[in-house]
């Protein structure tokens, strides 16, 4: 059985418009939650969990820089791996065929929000 998760406001819709995706980061202590938001080739919002299959770095080296150049793909700054915003799976790099963590994302008004599991009591 699943934890419950909890809904937290990560962004504003246009926070997404300045360079494709925004970071985030949910609780505190040495291990918060941190992720990204970002738009699909449809226009639809994904999140992921912050943290590349390969090596477990965080993807970005500047803020909220998760995109290559041209925006179509998630990149990770570490070794270069390279994966598509619509499914998080690796499409070339140290890591080809492993994919990126979703998590569940939803749109209210025009905040972003994620699930996350609930703090620990
Ligand atoms: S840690 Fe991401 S490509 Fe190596």
């Amino acid at each position: 059985m699943s934890e419950p998760a909890s809904l937290h406001t990560v962004c504003r819709l246009a926070d997404l418009e300045t360079s494709g995706a925004r970071g985030f980061s949910i609780g505190e202590g040495e291990w918060p939650l941190r992720g990204f938001v970002v738009r699909d080739n449809a226009g639809i919002l994904r999140a992921y969990v912050n943290r590349c299959p390969h090596a477990g770095h965080a993807l970005d080296w500047k803020e909220h820089d998760f995109l290559t150049s041209d925006r179509d793909l998630i990149k990770c700054a570490s070794h270069g791996a390279l994966f598509a915003r619509d499914t998080g799976i690796c499409v070339a790099g140290p890591c080809a065929g492993r994919r990126l963590r979703s998590i569940a994302v939803s749109v209210s008004g025009d905040e972003v929000k994620i699930a996350a599991p609930a703090p620990e009591q």
